[in-house]
């Protein structure tokens, strides 16, 4: 595969579903000390700050600095690899971010040294005020910042993962990988309603087939736990069974999962929901493949992706609000010679006989399975 990096999915937390803006030194390292503690041994690595940590104005020689919510970004990036994780950062191609702090504009090469020199590990870059450069972008304007980027990133002395943030503009997942992107967000801010998750997740189609190692679709950041975009911090509005059908669908699409929460105040629930290791060896599988449906009705939906060694992951949903019966045709092509049936999130393989899997999935809920001949 080259000098690709990142070859599986991103795992890890990013600050903005939890904090928005009011990010800070503090909450990074509590973070990262919870995802030590509780979460790394099941693979999660990543601790990336969004947007909030810029300076208001740049040094004279043109370097981007901190804010004081950020007194010594060094020594936060020592402190998170002490753990054993790694650092990521955010920025934006325009004058100014999302939130309204200095953007990279001009100052690309030198912001991704400045990264390096702090020891980050991953950026990720939002269109946002670039807006102002190209107001109605054709796809050679959509992808001239991202290449400017790839490019800086290349001349570093260090790894770098590129995770593109312009909201799927110009079907960004048929050329991110293209131009240098990790992984590409492939629709605008998530929420924690079921009309948002699922409105995002359930669409994701067109962009599967261009999933690959190294390169990435990214439906956006996940919403369980305590989540609020800033001080309004309230445990997700998904039920439970919607929070399965998150991470079930996030790991068939081989989503980078970025935990959004608090993560000072992880429950039980959510700590469950991010450590179970069939589920997020779906997400991880070496193939890289999305899912894509074969089965889409009012009801209920299936999804079903290629899993490396012939094995395949697939996801029964229940899309209506009431308990659905949904079934398998065990004879089907698709599905001839497979025997061993898991369900992953019991991890318990299901006693099928006869012809076919039946299963009774709750409203908004779902069964994950793993199939093996
Ligand atoms: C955009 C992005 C979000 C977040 C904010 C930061 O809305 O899509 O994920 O990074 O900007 O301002």
């Amino acid at each position: 595969i080259g000098n690709t990096i990142g070859l599986t999915p991103a795992l890890g937390w990013n600050s903005w579903n939890a904090w928005g803006l009011s990010v800070d030194d503090a909450k990074v390292r509590t973070a990262a000390k919870t995802m030590t503690d509780k979460l790394a041994a099941h693979g999660w690595a990543y601790v990336n700050i969004d947007d909030g940590w810029e300076s208001a104005a740049r040094l004279p020689d043109g370097r981007i600095t901190t804010n004081s919510k950020f007194p010594d970004m060094k020594a936060l990036t020592d402190y998170v690899h002490g753990l054993g994780l790694r650092m990521g950062i955010y920025s934006s191609p325009g004058d100014a971010t999302c939130g309204g702090y200095l953007g990279s504009l001009d100052h690309e090469l030198q912001d991704a040294q400045t990264y390096a020199e702090w020891g980050m590990d991953y950026l990720k870059y939002d269109w946002c005020a670039y807006s102002k450069v190209a107001p109605r972008p054709d796809l050679t304007a959509l992808k001239k910042p991202y290449y400017v980027m790839t490019e800086a990133l290349a001349k570093l002395n260090r790894d770098i993962l590129h995770s593109f943030c312009q909201y799927g503009m110009g079907k960004v997942w048929e050329w991110g990988a293209q131009v240098g992107g990790n992984s590409w967000r492939t629709t605008g801010d998530i929420e924690d309603t079921w009309q948002s998750m699922s409105g995002i997740g359930f669409r994701q189609d067109a962009a599967a087939p261009f999933s690959q190692p190294g390169h990435f679709n990214d439906p956006d950041m996940l919403v369980v736990g305590k989540v609020g975009w800033g001080p309004r911090l309230h445990n997700s509005r998904l039920t439970f069974d919607e929070q399965y059908t998150h991470i079930s669908l996030w790991s068939l699409l081989a989503s980078p999962l970025l935990i959004g929460c608090d993560m000072g105040q992880l429950d039980k629930f959510t700590l469950n929901l991010l450590t179970n290791d069939e589920v997020i060896a779906i997400d991880q599988d070496a193939l890289g493949k999305g899912a894509l449906p074969t089965v889409k009705n009012a009801n209920y939906q299936i999804w079903v992706k290629e899993l490396k060694g012939g094995a395949k992951a697939i996801g029964l949903f229940n899309m209506s609000d009431s308990y659905q019966t949904i079934s398998l045709d065990k004879t089907s092509p698709e599905l001839s010679g497979f025997t061993k049936f898991r369900d992953v999130w019991r991890q318990q393989y299901m006693v099928v006989s006869g012809k076919t899997l039946s299963a009774k999935v709750a409203p908004h809920g779902v069964l994950l399975l793993r199939v093996e001949k």
